[in-house]
């Protein structure tokens, strides 16, 4: 990974500090003047797309306390890529980034390493009772809270409900019926049957995860650190995945799509079906959206018999161990997990909040009525297992499925290899 240059390296004096030092000692009282103007400050790294929501939220906070600056520092938009920076930082103990916006995932292994200040004077139990208890408890480790959750998210099959309904098909609930409606309707290349995250990264896992718990099967359980993916149920959620490829349902280039490009594909009205996170609904709703009017929403297809899967995910804030002002942080963090900063961050941008009241809010269910709907996806919820080496089994599961997808292995060895990757790494995770 590229690293700015000031995450690269822990912090030195540079010489211009180091002289404005001696003309502090020397001219004494001038200084101290110039000193007093000086602004005490915490720095948050946020996805470069994510700036212009959090700049209203950042302005709020300094106009109520005068003297603080927030600085947002821009990162790459991938899960994977912001742990890797934050990862390298916090490493060096670099102290220039106070706050940690943390996937739901990162959590284990940042406590793990010490990283992270423990929350839980800040965030009293019945301060906590203000969130998703679901997403509160992903800020916990060893029974101590280390992140306070912004937003949650889960993982959704949208629609074109007009085409489906014209055609007198009622929205799939399997697999079957998500590729056959998918073959009827599309005509590619102006309108393909299903787009996905198939990049090699962390949202590949997100959707296989849930399309394995639509086939029956597992990844690893949590409590016994068992693997499942060299089982019958997970060759079957591949197979899957392989089909909606061989089948010219989803587009060649699918294995290269992230969120963003699926869901422009999807808007622009040249997709049938999406798999995608919960802001999705409240961008293709938009007055400028050619599929305004016409989309549907229900959980993840899955095999015979089975129940749908839908990943969690969701966003928090935690502090860095080497933050030098871990008061002024905590100050933000509640500040940005309080009502006013959830509208200002979920209105234009259709994220899903995690405060409990955010979704009575009525400012906010006029912009997004879609949050009124959003538990009855809940119940079908999918964790990501929460142990510190999740990095590295992630990893291993992304390479392998991404193998398979390009035909570079066959599938049935790609999960035996990965089974047998995740178990060795396993072997050294204690719980
Ligand atoms: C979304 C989810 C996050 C997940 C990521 C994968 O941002 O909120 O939990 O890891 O997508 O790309």
């Amino acid at each position: 990974v590229a690293l700015p240059l000031d995450l690269r390296r822990p912090r030195r004096v540079p010489v211009a500090w180091a002289a404005a030092w001696i003309v502090t000692l020397v001219v004494g009282p001038a200084c101290e003047r110039h000193e007093a103007s000086v602004p005490a400050a915490v720095t948050l790294l946020v996805p470069a797309s994510e700036r212009p929501f959090w700049a209203p939220v950042t302005a709020a906070f300094e106009a109520a306390h005068p003297g603080t600056r927030v600085v947002l520092r821009e990162g790459p938009n991938s899960t994977d890529l912001r742990e890797n920076l934050y990862t390298a930082a916090l490493l060096a103990e670099d102290d220039s980034l106070d706050l940690v916006y943390m996937d739901v995932t990162w959590t284990a292994k940042l406590a793990a390493a010490g990283w992270l200040v423990p929350l839980d004077e800040r965030l009293p139990p019945e301060a906590a009772s203000a969130f998703l208890p679901a997403a509160v408890e992903a800020g916990r480790v060893h029974g101590r809270l280390y992140r306070i959750p912004l937003r949650t998210d889960i993982g959704l099959l949208y629609y074109r409900r007009d085409l489906l309904e014209a055609a007198g098909l009622a929205p799939p609930r399997t697999a079957a019926e998500l590729l056959e409606a998918a073959r009827r309707l599309q005509a590619p290349p102006q309108l393909w049957g299903f787009v996905w995250q198939g990049s090699q990264y962390e949202g590949l896992v997100c959707f296989y995860l849930e399309v394995l718990r639509g086939h029956g099967g597992f990844w690893i359980d949590p409590r016994t650190l068992e693997v499942g993916l060299d089982r019958p149920e997970a060759a079957a959620a591949l197979e899957f995945l392989l089909r909606c490829r061989r089948e010219g349902v989803s587009p060649p280039g699918v294995t290269t799509y992230k969120e963003e490009e699926s869901r422009r594909l999807f808007q622009d009205g040249r997709s049938v079906f999406l798999r995608n996170w919960a802001y999705v609904w409240g961008l293709s709703q938009r007055e400028d959206s050619p599929v305004r009017g016409k989309v549907g929403v229900v959980p993840m297809v899955h095999g015979p018999g089975g129940e749908s899967g839908a990943t969690l995910g969701g966003w928090g804030l935690g502090i860095s161990r080497f933050s030098r002002d871990p008061d002024l942080a905590a100050a933000f963090l509640l500040h940005a997990a309080s009502l006013e900063s959830q509208r200002a961050l979920c209105r234009p941008t259709g994220f899903a909040p995690a405060r409990l009241d955010a979704y009575r809010d009525p400012e906010l269910l006029a912009a997004n009525p879609f949050l009124a709907e959003l538990a009855r996806f809940q119940r079908h919820a999918v964790a990501r297992p929460a142990i510190p080496r999740y990095a590295l089994a992630s990893d291993i599961l992304q390479r392998r499925l991404s193998a398979a997808l390009s035909g570079l292995e066959p599938p049935e060895r790609a999960l035996a290899s990965a089974a047998r990757e995740t178990r060795r790494l396993l072997g050294g995770e204690t719980r």
